[in-house]
Protein backbone atom coordinates (compact mmCIF):
# COMPACT_ATOMS: atom_id res chain seq x y z
CA UNK A 1 0.00 0.00 0.00
CA UNK A 2 1.38 2.89 -1.12
CA UNK A 3 0.20 5.63 1.57
CA UNK A 4 1.59 3.29 4.55
CA UNK A 5 5.36 4.68 4.68
CA UNK A 6 7.99 4.69 7.60
CA UNK A 7 9.40 7.96 8.64
CA UNK A 8 12.45 7.57 10.22
CA UNK A 9 11.31 4.38 12.86
CA UNK A 10 7.78 5.38 12.88
CA UNK A 11 4.92 3.63 10.05
CA UNK A 12 2.52 6.50 9.18
CA UNK A 13 -0.76 6.14 6.67
CA UNK A 14 -0.25 9.01 4.72
CA UNK A 15 0.58 11.84 7.71
CA UNK A 16 -0.97 10.11 10.32
CA UNK A 17 1.83 8.81 12.91
CA UNK A 18 0.48 4.97 13.62
CA UNK A 19 1.75 4.39 16.72
CA UNK A 20 0.67 8.22 18.28
CA UNK A 21 -3.05 7.33 17.52
CA UNK A 22 -2.70 3.78 18.51
CA UNK A 23 -1.89 5.21 22.13
CA UNK A 24 -4.94 6.98 22.37
CA UNK A 25 -7.40 4.28 21.11
CA UNK A 26 -8.94 0.93 22.56
CA UNK A 27 -6.80 -1.36 20.12
CA UNK A 28 -7.77 -4.04 17.51
CA UNK A 29 -9.71 -1.48 15.12
CA UNK A 30 -10.24 -0.69 11.69
CA UNK A 31 -8.65 2.47 10.17
CA UNK A 32 -9.95 3.43 6.64
CA UNK A 33 -8.50 5.76 4.71
CA UNK A 34 -10.56 7.85 2.51
CA UNK A 35 -8.05 9.20 0.64
CA UNK A 36 -7.00 5.74 -0.65
CA UNK A 37 -10.35 4.71 -1.29
CA UNK A 38 -10.83 8.14 -3.27
CA UNK A 39 -8.22 7.80 -5.45
CA UNK A 40 -9.20 4.16 -6.11
CA UNK A 41 -12.20 5.73 -7.25
CA UNK A 42 -10.98 7.83 -9.72
CA UNK A 43 -8.64 5.59 -11.23
CA UNK A 44 -11.45 2.77 -12.25
CA UNK A 45 -13.38 5.59 -13.37
CA UNK A 46 -10.41 7.06 -15.92
CA UNK A 47 -9.60 3.35 -16.55
CA UNK A 48 -13.15 2.57 -17.99
CA UNK A 49 -14.63 6.08 -18.98
CA UNK A 50 -14.71 5.43 -22.84
CA UNK A 51 -16.87 2.60 -21.75
CA UNK A 52 -19.28 5.02 -19.85
CA UNK A 53 -20.51 1.91 -17.19
CA UNK A 54 -22.81 1.64 -13.91
CA UNK A 55 -20.68 1.13 -11.06
CA UNK A 56 -22.06 -0.78 -8.84
CA UNK A 57 -19.85 -0.91 -5.58
CA UNK A 58 -20.03 -4.28 -4.23
CA UNK A 59 -20.98 -3.53 -0.80
CA UNK A 60 -20.52 -6.96 0.45
CA UNK A 61 -16.63 -5.89 0.52
CA UNK A 62 -16.91 -3.29 2.89
CA UNK A 63 -20.49 -2.09 4.19
CA UNK A 64 -19.56 0.46 5.83
CA UNK A 65 -22.10 3.76 5.60
CA UNK A 66 -19.57 6.23 5.31
CA UNK A 67 -18.24 4.63 2.49
CA UNK A 68 -21.07 4.07 0.95
CA UNK A 69 -21.71 7.38 0.72
CA UNK A 70 -18.19 8.14 -0.53
CA UNK A 71 -18.93 6.46 -2.97
CA UNK A 72 -22.64 7.77 -3.93
CA UNK A 73 -20.80 11.28 -4.13
CA UNK A 74 -18.47 9.73 -6.49
CA UNK A 75 -21.61 8.90 -8.69
CA UNK A 76 -21.39 5.06 -8.24
CA UNK A 77 -24.26 2.57 -7.58
CA UNK A 78 -23.93 -0.33 -5.29
CA UNK A 79 -24.15 -3.87 -5.69
CA UNK A 80 -26.35 -5.89 -2.91
CA UNK A 81 -27.07 -9.46 -2.49
CA UNK A 82 -29.42 -9.48 0.40
CA UNK A 83 -32.00 -7.38 1.98
CA UNK A 84 -30.11 -5.98 4.70
CA UNK A 85 -27.51 -4.81 2.30
CA UNK A 86 -30.58 -3.02 -0.03
CA UNK A 87 -31.56 -0.97 2.77
CA UNK A 88 -28.07 -0.12 3.70
CA UNK A 89 -28.00 0.99 0.01
CA UNK A 90 -30.99 3.24 0.37
CA UNK A 91 -29.68 4.55 3.41
CA UNK A 92 -27.19 5.75 2.23
CA UNK A 93 -29.18 8.06 -0.30
CA UNK A 94 -27.44 5.92 -3.63
CA UNK A 95 -29.90 6.28 -6.58
CA UNK A 96 -32.78 3.00 -7.04
CA UNK A 97 -31.88 3.59 -10.08
CA UNK A 98 -28.24 2.40 -9.53
CA UNK A 99 -28.53 -0.88 -7.74
CA UNK A 100 -28.31 -4.37 -8.98
CA UNK A 101 -29.22 -7.11 -6.77
CA UNK A 102 -27.43 -10.25 -7.03
CA UNK A 103 -27.50 -13.66 -5.56
CA UNK A 104 -28.41 -17.00 -5.87
CA UNK A 105 -31.28 -17.38 -3.22
CA UNK A 106 -33.26 -14.17 -2.29
CA UNK A 107 -35.94 -14.34 -0.43
CA UNK A 108 -39.89 -13.52 -1.21
CA UNK A 109 -39.43 -10.76 1.56
CA UNK A 110 -35.94 -9.45 -0.10
CA UNK A 111 -37.74 -9.52 -3.76
CA UNK A 112 -40.72 -7.64 -2.79
CA UNK A 113 -38.47 -5.28 -1.31
CA UNK A 114 -36.33 -4.75 -4.84
CA UNK A 115 -39.73 -4.30 -6.83
CA UNK A 116 -41.38 -1.88 -4.08
CA UNK A 117 -38.26 0.05 -4.58
CA UNK A 118 -37.61 -0.22 -8.73
CA UNK A 119 -34.05 -0.62 -8.35
CA UNK A 120 -31.78 -1.01 -11.72
CA UNK A 121 -31.92 -4.63 -11.61
CA UNK A 122 -32.68 -7.85 -10.33
CA UNK A 123 -29.92 -10.48 -11.28
CA UNK A 124 -31.87 -13.79 -11.43
CA UNK A 125 -29.85 -16.96 -10.86
CA UNK A 126 -32.27 -19.55 -11.15
CA UNK A 127 -35.54 -21.12 -12.72
CA UNK A 128 -37.40 -20.95 -9.77
CA UNK A 129 -36.43 -17.20 -8.36
CA UNK A 130 -38.06 -16.04 -12.01
CA UNK A 131 -40.75 -18.07 -11.28
CA UNK A 132 -41.18 -16.33 -8.12
CA UNK A 133 -40.41 -12.49 -9.40
CA UNK A 134 -43.22 -13.54 -12.55
CA UNK A 135 -46.00 -14.31 -9.21
CA UNK A 136 -44.87 -10.92 -7.40
CA UNK A 137 -44.91 -8.61 -10.01
CA UNK A 138 -48.11 -9.73 -11.17
CA UNK A 139 -49.71 -9.39 -7.77
CA UNK A 140 -48.31 -5.75 -7.32
CA UNK A 141 -49.25 -5.39 -11.24
CA UNK A 142 -45.66 -3.90 -11.67
CA UNK A 143 -43.04 -4.58 -14.33
CA UNK A 144 -39.73 -5.41 -12.79
CA UNK A 145 -36.41 -5.01 -14.36
CA UNK A 146 -34.48 -8.41 -14.81
CA UNK A 147 -31.19 -9.80 -15.95
CA UNK A 148 -29.96 -13.32 -16.35
CA UNK A 149 -26.65 -14.18 -14.32
CA UNK A 150 -25.00 -16.99 -16.70
CA UNK A 151 -22.84 -19.56 -15.45
CA UNK A 152 -20.16 -19.47 -18.17
CA UNK A 153 -17.97 -22.00 -16.98
CA UNK A 154 -15.08 -20.46 -17.02
CA UNK A 155 -11.78 -21.06 -15.26
CA UNK A 156 -10.16 -19.19 -13.02
CA UNK A 157 -7.00 -19.23 -11.31
CA UNK A 158 -7.59 -18.38 -7.48
CA UNK A 159 -8.32 -19.36 -4.26
CA UNK A 160 -10.56 -22.34 -5.10
CA UNK A 161 -12.94 -20.74 -2.32
CA UNK A 162 -13.92 -17.58 -4.40
CA UNK A 163 -14.44 -18.96 -7.41
CA UNK A 164 -17.93 -18.78 -9.09
CA UNK A 165 -17.97 -18.97 -12.70
CA UNK A 166 -17.61 -22.68 -13.63
CA UNK A 167 -20.24 -25.95 -14.37
CA UNK A 168 -20.76 -26.87 -10.42
CA UNK A 169 -20.96 -23.87 -8.98
CA UNK A 170 -24.04 -22.90 -7.51
CA UNK A 171 -24.06 -19.44 -9.17
CA UNK A 172 -25.68 -18.55 -11.98
CA UNK A 173 -27.48 -20.64 -14.60
CA UNK A 174 -26.43 -22.32 -18.12
CA UNK A 175 -27.16 -21.22 -21.42
CA UNK A 176 -29.66 -23.67 -22.23
CA UNK A 177 -31.22 -22.70 -19.11
CA UNK A 178 -31.35 -19.08 -19.49
CA UNK A 179 -32.70 -19.88 -22.95
CA UNK A 180 -35.27 -21.47 -21.27
CA UNK A 181 -36.30 -18.69 -18.61
CA UNK A 182 -36.42 -16.53 -22.25
CA UNK A 183 -38.61 -18.76 -23.60
CA UNK A 184 -41.47 -18.71 -21.34
CA UNK A 185 -40.52 -15.35 -19.64
CA UNK A 186 -39.86 -12.99 -22.11
CA UNK A 187 -43.01 -11.71 -23.09
CA UNK A 188 -44.47 -11.86 -19.73
CA UNK A 189 -46.36 -9.06 -19.09
CA UNK A 190 -44.76 -7.98 -15.61
CA UNK A 191 -41.05 -9.30 -16.48
CA UNK A 192 -38.52 -6.83 -18.53
CA UNK A 193 -35.54 -8.96 -19.43
CA UNK A 194 -33.18 -6.59 -19.81
CA UNK A 195 -29.77 -7.88 -19.34
CA UNK A 196 -27.41 -10.81 -18.26
CA UNK A 197 -24.71 -11.02 -15.84
CA UNK A 198 -21.75 -13.02 -14.71
CA UNK A 199 -19.42 -12.83 -12.32
CA UNK A 200 -16.71 -15.51 -12.20
CA UNK A 201 -14.98 -14.94 -8.95
CA UNK A 202 -12.87 -12.38 -6.87
CA UNK A 203 -8.92 -11.49 -6.66
CA UNK A 204 -8.46 -12.14 -10.22
CA UNK A 205 -4.80 -11.29 -11.38
CA UNK A 206 -5.00 -12.30 -15.29
CA UNK A 207 -6.81 -11.04 -17.91
CA UNK A 208 -7.57 -14.36 -20.03
CA UNK A 209 -10.37 -15.21 -18.34
CA UNK A 210 -11.84 -11.74 -18.44
CA UNK A 211 -11.09 -11.97 -22.08
CA UNK A 212 -12.95 -15.75 -22.28
CA UNK A 213 -15.90 -14.11 -20.68
CA UNK A 214 -16.53 -11.07 -22.98
CA UNK A 215 -15.76 -13.88 -25.56
CA UNK A 216 -18.14 -15.85 -24.62
CA UNK A 217 -20.77 -13.26 -24.00
CA UNK A 218 -20.45 -11.66 -27.45
CA UNK A 219 -21.32 -15.72 -29.06
CA UNK A 220 -24.19 -15.42 -26.96
CA UNK A 221 -25.49 -12.18 -27.42
CA UNK A 222 -25.63 -13.00 -30.91
CA UNK A 223 -27.62 -15.83 -30.84
CA UNK A 224 -30.02 -14.65 -28.55
CA UNK A 225 -30.41 -11.35 -30.94
CA UNK A 226 -31.14 -14.24 -33.44
CA UNK A 227 -34.00 -15.68 -31.60
CA UNK A 228 -35.43 -11.58 -30.60
CA UNK A 229 -34.32 -11.04 -27.02
CA UNK A 230 -32.70 -8.43 -26.55
CA UNK A 231 -29.89 -7.71 -23.77
CA UNK A 232 -29.35 -4.06 -23.12
CA UNK A 233 -27.29 -4.33 -20.21
CA UNK A 234 -24.75 -6.68 -19.45
CA UNK A 235 -23.18 -6.99 -15.66
CA UNK A 236 -20.03 -8.06 -15.90
CA UNK A 237 -18.96 -8.17 -11.99
CA UNK A 238 -16.59 -7.59 -9.85
CA UNK A 239 -13.39 -9.49 -9.29
CA UNK A 240 -10.31 -7.08 -10.11
CA UNK A 241 -7.54 -8.33 -7.88
CA UNK A 242 -5.37 -6.59 -5.65
CA UNK A 243 -1.58 -7.26 -4.65
CA UNK A 244 -1.39 -8.54 -1.23
CA UNK A 245 2.58 -8.88 -1.09
CA UNK A 246 5.35 -6.86 -3.17
CA UNK A 247 5.59 -10.06 -5.35
CA UNK A 248 1.91 -9.85 -6.85
CA UNK A 249 1.15 -7.73 -9.84
CA UNK A 250 -1.02 -4.39 -10.16
CA UNK A 251 -4.25 -5.65 -11.75
CA UNK A 252 -3.99 -4.35 -15.45
CA UNK A 253 -7.04 -2.23 -15.47
CA UNK A 254 -6.31 0.15 -18.37
CA UNK A 255 -5.92 -3.37 -20.76
CA UNK A 256 -9.14 -4.49 -19.20
CA UNK A 257 -10.72 -1.71 -19.65
CA UNK A 258 -9.79 -1.44 -23.51
CA UNK A 259 -11.31 -5.18 -23.90
CA UNK A 260 -14.45 -3.86 -22.00
CA UNK A 261 -14.85 -0.96 -24.43
CA UNK A 262 -14.37 -3.19 -27.24
CA UNK A 263 -17.11 -5.31 -26.24
CA UNK A 264 -19.49 -2.59 -25.74
CA UNK A 265 -18.98 -1.13 -28.76
CA UNK A 266 -18.77 -4.28 -30.72
CA UNK A 267 -22.78 -5.34 -28.98
CA UNK A 268 -24.11 -2.09 -28.58
CA UNK A 269 -24.52 -2.57 -25.21
CA UNK A 270 -24.84 -0.83 -21.33
CA UNK A 271 -22.01 -2.12 -18.96
CA UNK A 272 -22.57 -2.43 -15.15
CA UNK A 273 -19.29 -3.50 -13.31
CA UNK A 274 -19.13 -4.42 -9.18
CA UNK A 275 -15.78 -3.98 -8.12
CA UNK A 276 -15.35 -4.63 -4.42
CA UNK A 277 -11.69 -5.46 -3.19
CA UNK A 278 -10.30 -3.05 -6.21
CA UNK A 279 -11.81 0.11 -4.65
CA UNK A 280 -11.47 -0.24 -0.61
CA UNK A 281 -8.79 -3.41 0.14
CA UNK A 282 -5.78 -1.17 0.50
CA UNK A 283 -7.94 1.81 2.12
CA UNK A 284 -8.04 -0.34 5.29
CA UNK A 285 -5.86 -1.52 7.87
CA UNK A 286 -6.52 -2.93 11.57
CA UNK A 287 -4.34 -1.27 14.10
CA UNK A 288 -3.66 -4.48 16.80
CA UNK A 289 -1.63 -4.71 19.88
CA UNK A 290 0.81 -7.14 20.86
CA UNK A 291 -0.38 -8.94 24.44
CA UNK A 292 2.22 -10.97 24.87
CA UNK A 293 5.31 -12.63 23.05
CA UNK A 294 5.52 -16.35 24.20
CA UNK A 295 8.30 -17.91 23.31
CA UNK A 296 8.41 -21.60 22.60
CA UNK A 297 11.08 -23.86 21.34
CA UNK A 298 11.29 -23.48 18.01
CA UNK A 299 9.65 -20.21 17.59
CA UNK A 300 7.82 -17.35 19.33
CA UNK A 301 4.33 -16.61 19.33
CA UNK A 302 3.17 -12.86 18.50
CA UNK A 303 -0.25 -12.96 20.34
CA UNK A 304 -2.39 -10.00 19.07
CA UNK A 305 -5.69 -8.44 20.48
CA UNK A 306 -7.20 -9.06 17.05
CA UNK A 307 -8.07 -12.44 16.34
CA UNK A 308 -9.95 -14.65 13.16
CA UNK A 309 -13.26 -12.83 14.69
CA UNK A 310 -11.90 -9.34 13.93
CA UNK A 311 -10.58 -10.46 10.06
CA UNK A 312 -11.78 -14.23 9.01
CA UNK A 313 -8.89 -14.29 5.97
CA UNK A 314 -6.35 -15.98 6.75
CA UNK A 315 -8.41 -18.51 8.86
CA UNK A 316 -11.17 -19.10 5.87
CA UNK A 317 -8.63 -18.69 3.05
CA UNK A 318 -5.23 -18.86 3.94
CA UNK A 319 -5.12 -15.34 2.45
CA UNK A 320 -1.99 -13.23 3.51
CA UNK A 321 -1.87 -10.32 5.10
CA UNK A 322 1.57 -8.19 5.42
CA UNK A 323 1.96 -7.71 9.06
CA UNK A 324 4.12 -4.41 9.87
CA UNK A 325 5.75 -3.25 13.01
CA UNK A 326 4.30 0.61 13.99
CA UNK A 327 7.82 1.34 15.41
CA UNK A 328 10.17 -0.69 13.55
CA UNK A 329 13.15 -2.00 15.73
CA UNK A 330 16.87 -2.33 14.04
CA UNK A 331 17.21 -5.29 16.21
CA UNK A 332 15.41 -8.79 15.06
CA UNK A 333 13.85 -11.68 16.27
CA UNK A 334 16.25 -14.89 16.10
CA UNK A 335 13.81 -17.45 15.35
CA UNK A 336 11.12 -17.64 13.81
CA UNK A 337 7.75 -15.30 15.18
CA UNK A 338 4.36 -16.68 13.95
CA UNK A 339 1.28 -14.11 15.06
CA UNK A 340 -1.49 -15.22 16.36
CA UNK A 341 -4.54 -14.37 17.67
CA UNK A 342 -6.40 -14.68 21.25
CA UNK A 343 -9.23 -17.41 20.00
CA UNK A 344 -9.56 -20.50 20.82
CA UNK A 345 -8.86 -22.20 17.50
CA UNK A 346 -5.44 -23.34 16.44
CA UNK A 347 -6.58 -21.22 12.73
CA UNK A 348 -6.44 -18.18 14.38
CA UNK A 349 -3.19 -17.19 12.73
CA UNK A 350 -2.07 -14.49 10.65
CA UNK A 351 1.07 -15.62 9.21
CA UNK A 352 5.04 -16.59 10.33
CA UNK A 353 8.00 -14.58 9.32
CA UNK A 354 12.21 -14.96 9.84
CA UNK A 355 14.14 -12.23 10.79
CA UNK A 356 11.53 -9.88 11.97
CA UNK A 357 12.22 -6.88 13.53
CA UNK A 358 12.00 -7.31 17.36
CA UNK A 359 8.52 -6.93 19.01
CA UNK A 360 7.75 -6.96 22.81
CA UNK A 361 4.28 -6.78 25.05
CA UNK A 362 2.32 -3.95 24.51
CA UNK A 363 3.67 -2.53 21.19
CA UNK A 364 1.24 -2.31 18.25
CA UNK A 365 1.43 -3.43 14.57
CA UNK A 366 -0.57 -2.66 11.32
CA UNK A 367 -2.14 -5.91 9.39
CA UNK A 368 -2.42 -4.33 5.61
CA UNK A 369 -4.91 -4.56 2.61
CA UNK A 370 -8.02 -5.19 5.28
CA UNK A 371 -10.75 -2.93 4.04
CA UNK A 372 -12.35 -5.95 1.66
CA UNK A 373 -13.79 -8.65 3.19
CA UNK A 374 -12.35 -7.36 6.54
CA UNK A 375 -14.97 -5.93 9.13
CA UNK A 376 -18.16 -7.19 6.83
CA UNK A 377 -16.64 -11.10 7.77
CA UNK A 378 -16.25 -10.31 11.40
CA UNK A 379 -18.18 -12.11 14.33
CA UNK A 380 -18.31 -11.74 17.84
CA UNK A 381 -17.29 -15.36 18.14
CA UNK A 382 -15.84 -15.91 21.51
CA UNK A 383 -17.89 -13.04 22.92
CA UNK A 384 -15.72 -10.67 21.24
CA UNK A 385 -17.08 -7.16 20.20
CA UNK A 386 -17.25 -6.08 17.11
CA UNK A 387 -14.31 -3.36 17.12
CA UNK A 388 -14.54 0.02 16.08
CA UNK A 389 -14.23 1.79 12.42
CA UNK A 390 -12.66 4.78 11.99
CA UNK A 391 -12.10 6.71 9.20
CA UNK A 392 -9.14 9.06 7.82
CA UNK A 393 -9.80 12.04 5.53
CA UNK A 394 -7.01 15.10 4.75
CA UNK A 395 -5.76 15.05 7.97
CA UNK A 396 -8.20 14.17 10.19
CA UNK A 397 -9.21 11.12 12.38
CA UNK A 398 -12.78 10.40 12.95
CA UNK A 399 -14.98 7.28 14.27
CA UNK A 400 -17.27 5.88 12.21
CA UNK A 401 -18.34 2.77 14.35
CA UNK A 402 -17.88 2.55 17.24
CA UNK A 403 -16.38 -0.46 19.14
CA UNK A 404 -19.67 -3.09 20.27
CA UNK A 405 -20.46 -3.01 24.03
CA UNK A 406 -21.08 -5.98 25.65
CA UNK A 407 -24.49 -5.42 26.64
CA UNK A 408 -25.38 -5.19 22.85
CA UNK A 409 -24.21 -9.32 22.52
CA UNK A 410 -24.64 -10.42 26.04
N1 LIG B 1 -20.42 -9.21 -7.80
C1 LIG B 1 -20.82 -10.38 -7.29
C2 LIG B 1 -22.05 -11.02 -7.79
C3 LIG B 1 -20.05 -11.01 -6.29
O1 LIG B 1 -20.44 -12.17 -5.79
C4 LIG B 1 -18.86 -10.38 -5.83
C5 LIG B 1 -18.05 -11.00 -4.78
C6 LIG B 1 -18.50 -9.13 -6.39
C7 LIG B 1 -19.30 -8.59 -7.38
C8 LIG B 1 -17.28 -8.36 -5.95
O2 LIG B 1 -16.13 -9.06 -6.23
P1 LIG B 1 -14.70 -8.35 -6.01
O3 LIG B 1 -14.59 -7.19 -6.97
O4 LIG B 1 -14.63 -7.88 -4.62
O5 LIG B 1 -13.72 -9.42 -6.31
N2 LIG B 1 -14.80 -13.11 0.97
C9 LIG B 1 -13.88 -13.37 -0.12
C10 LIG B 1 -14.39 -12.76 -1.41
C11 LIG B 1 -15.76 -13.22 -1.78
C12 LIG B 1 -16.29 -12.54 -3.00
C13 LIG B 1 -17.75 -12.75 -3.12
N3 LIG B 1 -18.34 -12.12 -4.25
C14 LIG B 1 -12.50 -12.86 0.23
O6 LIG B 1 -12.31 -12.39 1.36
O7 LIG B 1 -11.58 -12.96 -0.58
Amino acid sequence: MSSLKYKKKNLFFHNLNLNNLAKKKTTPFYLYSFDQIQKNISNIKKAFHKSRPTICFATKSNSNLEILKLMKKNGLGIDVVSGGELKLALKSGCSKSKIVFSGVGKSTEELNHAIDKNILIINCESINEVEKIAILAAKKKKRVCLGIRINPDVKVFTNKKIATGQKGDKFGVSINDAKFILKKYYAHPYLNFIGLSVHIGSQIQSLKPFQQVLSFLTKILVSLKKSGYLMKWIDLGGGMSVPYSNNENTFKIKEYAKLVYQFKIKNNVNIILEPGRYLVSDGGVIISKVIYVKKSSDRSFIILDAGMNDLLRPALYDAYHEILPLIKNNSKFKKRIEFVGPICESSDKFGTYNNYPLLKDNDYICIKNCGAYGKVLSSNYNIRPLIEEIGYQKGKVKVLKKRQKFEQIL
